[in-house]
């Protein structure tokens, strides 16, 4: 039996909003007409082309695949779709085989004669493994239609950009977070006013995942969303955990200071440059030369810099931490011989 498609199945109180709410019509998908219009054409002619969705995290994505699932086989949607991340830590030679598996095998019951096969962070994977994915993708072209998803367009190799039907996605406006997160406070029953609603989609800088997920961490721990709500929840786990990890790496340990580093972008939804922004907050307060805190604001402006141009993150932090365990180093080294 497939792995039933965790966004096909009904809902339950223990899922978090934003898979609880997670639309399920195309219709039910806010602000993205000409998308969901052309989505639904596919619906109507029951025909669909393979397809590739580009954009930042957050931004309806996965809905969008999982919702034309639903409308292509309404009940049988689970049955006939499987979502699946080529970054699958079982690795790609078993991803290989669940796709080609999946992809030869006959849809079930009348609505078309395919599946729908997702394949999510599809710029993680090799260009091999592209190419491979790519054949695959013309043998079963009877059987099975493809929807990849990536954060880069650039990711994905020309063969393959050229058997699509491109859809970019792009970051949500405020007031489109701002009404979504005040129908998900209506439907729970949580209190809240404008400047915390403002307070979530400016923390959440169109990445409504992001949104939903501040707004209801938010409601747990006061039982409200207000401004002040909001920066208690995003500041707190988040600021102790920058402060850790900056404590780290002036205690010269940068093996540790780069886990948490890599555990904060990974799981608290910050961006690259929120991390920065709350590094350099803290420069004034560290015990380092006036001289080594020059430097170290000047390399957290670089490094602003170049996030956002679409910098690497990981890289740009890991190297701004360097700086810091450096300047600390050579404090430490002139102390010691003094
Ligand atoms: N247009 C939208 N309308 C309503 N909810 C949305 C919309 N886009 C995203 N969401 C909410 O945000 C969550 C994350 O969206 P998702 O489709 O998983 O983003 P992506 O795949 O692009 O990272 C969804 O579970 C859903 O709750
Ligand atoms: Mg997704």
């Amino acid at each position: 039996m497939e792995t039933p498609v965790s966004g096909l199945s009904s809902g339950s109180d223990q899922l978090l909003w934003a898979e609880k709410y997670r639309p399920r019509r195309l219709r039910d998908i806010a602000d993205l007409e000409l998308i969901v219009r052309r989505l639904e054409s596919f619906v109507e002619k029951k025909n669909v082309p393979n397809l590739l969705f580009v954009g930042p995290p957050g931004t309806a994505k996965t809905s969008a695949a999982l919702c034309l699932a639903y409308e292509l086989f309404g009940e049988r949607a689970a049955e006939n779709t499987l979502e699946l991340n080529a970054s699958d830590e079982r690795g790609i030679q078993t991803v290989r085989e669940i796709i080609k598996d999946f992809a030869r095998s006959r849809s079930v019951g009348e609505a078309v004669p395919f599946k729908l096969l997702i394949l999510d962070e599809c710029d993680n994977m090799t260009n091999d493994a592209q190419q491979a994915l790519r054949r695959t993708m013309e043998k079963y072209a009877s059987t099975c239609r493809f929807i990849l998803i990536a954060n880069f367009q650039g990711g994905i190799i020309e063969p393959i950009q050229s058997r699509c039907a491109v859809f970019r996605f792009s970051p949500f406006p405020d007031e489109v977070v701002v009404e979504q997160v005040r129908r998900l406070a209506r439907m729970e029953n949580v209190s809240f006013d404008e400047e915390g609603l403002k307070e979530v989609a400016r923390q959440a800088e169109g990445d409504m995942r992001k949104a939903i997920n501040i707004a209801e961490a938010a409601a747990a721990a006061s039982g409200e969303i207000t401004a002040t709500t909001v920066n208690e929840v995003t500041g707190r786990s988040y600021a102790a955990e920058v402060e850790k990890m900056l404590k780290a790496e002036l205690e010269g340990d940068h093996e540790g200071a780069a886990k948490i580093l890599r555990q904060v972008l990974a799981q608290t939804g910050y961006s690259g440059r929120d991390v920065v922004r709350e590094v350099h907050r803290r420069l004034g307060s560290l015990e380092i030369s006036e001289k080594d805190k020059l430097r170290l604001i000047e390399a957290a402006a670089e490094a602003d810099y170049r996030l956002s141009l679409g910098a690497d993150p990981e890289i740009q932090l890991e190297g701004l931490l360097a700086r810091a365990g450096l300047a600390s180093r050579e404090r430490g080294a002139k102390k010691g011989g003094a």
